[in-house]
C-alpha cells in the first residue's frame, strides 16, 4: 500500500514536471527575446533552400556575424521521415510543417526571408537571381541578391529518368502538397470503385495502387497505404474492399537496397504477409493514364513486357539534380564531370569555386541522400562560419592592438596588449585547426506496415538490425525526437491519438 502511494505520488510529480517543463518551452516559442538588427556592413550569407541542410545551418549559425539572407519557394521546414504516414491521414501535414520565421525569429541576429525561387546564380558577379513564382504576384517579382558567401541547400527533385508518361500520370512524394494529393486521389479512386453499377475491370483498376520504386520512399508509402486499408477502408466501405490491393514494384532484385540482407528478406515477408504484392526484377517503361508498362526478367534470365493497369499510380525512384544545380555546373569547368550534383570538397566548398557551398541532396560528397546527411552538413557548416567569424574578429583585435602598441598611441597599456594578443593568438590557433566535414552515419530505419519498423542502427563500433513490432515503438520514439519542435512533437503524438482512437479520416477534401 506504502509503495503503492509513493509509486502514485513519483508518477504525479512526473507528469506535473513534464507539463510544466512543456508549458515552459511553449512560453519561450511563444515570446522570443528581442533581436538585434541585421548589419549590412557584414559580410552578406545567403543560404538557399529552408530543409534539413539549410535548416541545421541556420540552428547553429550566429546570426549577428553576418548580414543573413535566406531563400526558399517553401516558408517552411519539412519533417520528411513522417511524409508518407501523412499520405493517409495518420498525421495531418501541419503537424510535420514548422514556418521558417518561427525558426528565424529565435536567432539572436535578424535574418532576412525571401519567399522565392533561385533561378540562377552568377558565381563570377557574385548574384543569385530570385523569382517569386508564387500564385499571387506583386510589381516586382524577380530580383538580384548579391552574396560574400552562398550555400547552395536546394534539395533533388524527383527522378523519372525520361520514363514517357511518369510526370503526366503519377503522383511524387517529396512535399507537402504531393501527400495531399494522394490522400485525395485514393479516396477519390475508393468512392469511384464504389458508383453505382461500377463495372468489374473498372472496379479493379481503380483499386489497384501501383507503386513505383522499392527504396524506403516505397516501402515506406506501401506500408502505410495498406494500414489505411486495413484499419478504415474496408470498415467503412466494405463492399469493394476484397478488390483493393497494392503493387510495389522495383527493377533491382529486392526492395530497400541499402538496408542489410536480413532486413530485407524480413522486410519483403512482412510485406507479402500484410497482402502487398511485390514485383521485384521489373522496370517501368512507359505509363500512360491508366496502366504501367514493365519489361520483367523472368528466372531463366529473358525478358516479358507486361502491362498493369492501376487507379493511383505513386512514383518513388528516388532523386534527380535540379535546375538551378545542373545549371550552375554547367557554368564550372572543375564540375564538368559531376552527373548527381555539385562535387564539393571535404569542407563542403563547390569544387571550381571559392564561396560557395553546397550542402544536402544537391551536394555530392560521397554520401547517401539522406536528412542524416544533409542535417550534419548543415551543422558542420555553421560552426565553420562561426570559427571564420571568430577569426576575423581576433585578427582585427590584433590587427588594432598591434597598432596601437606600433604607434605608441594611447588605448590598451603595451604590457595589456600583449598579454591580450598571445591569448587571441592561442584561440586562433585553435580555431583555425578545423576538421574537415566526417559523417557519422547513425542507421537507417524504415516503418514497413502494420505496426512493424525495421532498423540498421550503429552501435559503438558494430551494427545492429533489428525488425519487428518492438523496433516500431523505437522507430516512433526516434522520429518523435527528431521533430523540429515542441509544437510538431505534441501535435504529432496528437495526431497519432486521435487516428488510433477514431480511425483516420477519409473525406475527401
Ligand atoms: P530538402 O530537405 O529537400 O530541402 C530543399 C529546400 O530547397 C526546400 O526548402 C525547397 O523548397 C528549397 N528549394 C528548392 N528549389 C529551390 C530554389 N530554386 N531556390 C531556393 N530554394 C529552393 N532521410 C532520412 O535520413 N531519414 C528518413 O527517414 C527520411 N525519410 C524520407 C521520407 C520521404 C518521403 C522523403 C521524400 C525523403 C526522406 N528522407 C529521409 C530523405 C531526406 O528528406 C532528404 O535527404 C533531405 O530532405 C535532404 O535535405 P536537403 O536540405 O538537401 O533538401
Ligand atoms: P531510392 O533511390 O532509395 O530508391 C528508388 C528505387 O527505385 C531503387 O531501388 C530503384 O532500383 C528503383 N527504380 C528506379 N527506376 C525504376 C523503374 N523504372 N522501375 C522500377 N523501379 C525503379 O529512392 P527513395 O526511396 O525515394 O529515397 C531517396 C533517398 O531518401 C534515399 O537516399 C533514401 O535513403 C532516403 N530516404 C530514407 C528514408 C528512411 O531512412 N526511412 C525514407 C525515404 C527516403
Amino acid at each position: 500500500r506504502r509503495t503503492f502511494r509513493w509509486a502514485w505520488r513519483f508518477t504525479y510529480l512526473s507528469v506535473l514536471g513534464v507539463l510544466g517543463y512543456t508549458g515552459y518551452i511553449i512560453y519561450l516559442d511563444r515570446n522570443p527575446a528581442e533581436q538585434l538588427e541585421r548589419d549590412p556592413n557584414k559580410k552578406t550569407l545567403v543560404v538557399l533552400g529552408t530543409g534539413w541542410g539549410s535548416v541545421a545551418l541556420l540552428k547553429k549559425l550566429d546570426t549577428e556575424n553576418y548580414n543573413v539572407v535566406v531563400v526558399s519557394p517553401r516558408n517552411y521546414f519539412l519533417f520528411t521521415p513522417l511524409l508518407p504516414s501523412c499520405t493517409t491521414g495518420t498525421i495531418e501535414h501541419r503537424s510535420i510543417m514548422e514556418p521558417v520565421r518561427a525558426i528565424l525569429r529565435h536567432k539572436r541576429g535578424a535574418v532576412q526571408f525571401y519567399e522565392a525561387e533561385a533561378s540562377s546564380i552568377d558565381h563570377e558577379r557574385k548574384v543569385v537571381k530570385i523569382t517569386d513564382n508564387s500564385e499571387i504576384k506583386g510589381a516586382v517579382v524577380e530580383n538580384e541578391i548579391p552574396y560574400d558567401m552562398l550555400v547552395v541547400g536546394v534539395g533533388a527533385e524527383n527522378a523519372t529518368f525520361g520514363i514517357p508518361g511518369v510526370r503526366e500520370n503519377s503522383c511524387f512524394l517529396k512535399e507537402i502538397g504531393d501527400a495531399q494529393r494522394i490522400r485525395k486521389k485514393i479516396m477519390d479512386c475508393v468512392e469511384t470503385a464504389a458508383f453505382k453499377d461500377q463495372k468489374d475491370d473498372e472496379i479493379n483498376r481503380l483499386m489497384h495502387m501501383v507503386v513505383v520504386g522499392g527504396g524506403p520512399t516505397g516501402v515506406e508509402f506501401a506500408g502505410e497505404l495498406q494500414d489505411f486499408f486495413e484499419e478504415d477502408i474496408k470498415k467503412l466501405v466494405p463492399e469493394i474492399s476484397p478488390r483493393f490491393k497494392v503493387t510495389l514494384i522495383e527493377a533491382l532484385p529486392n526492395v530497400l537496397p541499402s538496408f542489410s540482407k536480413q532486413l530485407i528478406d524480413y522486410t519483403e515477408n512482412t510485406l507479402r504477409e500484410e497482402k502487398i504484392d511485390i514485383k521485384t526484377k521489373t522496370m517501368v517503361k512507359k505509363v500512360t493514364s491508366e496502366t504501367v508498362e514493365a519489361e520483367v526478367v523472368k528466372p531463366d534470365g529473358t525478358k516479358e513486357r507486361v502491362v498493369i493497369p492501376y487507379g493511383l499510380l505513386v512514383w518513388a525512384t528516388g532523386n534527380a539534380v535540379r535546375p538551378i544545380v545542373k545549371d550552375l555546373m554547367s557554368r564550372i569547368p572543375a564540375q564538368k564531370d559531376s552527373r548527381r550534383g555539385l562535387a564539393v570538397n571535404e569542407y563542403l566548398v563547390v569544387q571550381g569555386t571559392r564561396d560557395i557551398w553546397a550542402i544536402g541532396d544537391c551536394a555530392v560528397a560521397g554520401y547517401a541522400p539522406t536528412a542524416q546527411v544533409a542535417a550534419q552538413e548543415g551543422n558542420f557548416l555553421g560552426s565553420l562560419f562561426n570559427n571564420m567569424a571568430k577569426t576575423e574578429s581576433h585578427e582585427n583585435r590584433i590587427h588594432e592592438l598591434s597598432s596601437q602598441m606600433n604607434l605608441q598611441a594611447g588605448g590598451t597599456p603595451p604590457a595589456e596588449a600583449a598579454q591580450e594578443i598571445e591569448a587571441l593568438e592561442r584561440r586562433l590557433k585553435k580555431i583555425r585547426d578545423i576538421k574537415p566535414f566526417r559523417y557519422t552515419h547513425q542507421g537507417s530505419m524504415a516503418y514497413i506496415g502494420s505496426e512493424k519498423a525495421v532498423a540498421d542502427v550503429s552501435w559503438w563500433n558494430g551494427n545492429f538490425a533489428s525488425g519487428g513490432s518492438m523496433t516500431y515503438l523505437f522507430w516512433r520514439s526516434a522520429y518523435l525526437s527528431m521533430c523540429f519542435s515542441t509544437r510538431n512533437r505534441v501535435l504529432v503524438v496528437l495526431d497519432w491519438l486521435k487516428s488510433k482512437a477514431f480511425g483516420r479520416d477519409i473525406s475527401r477534401e
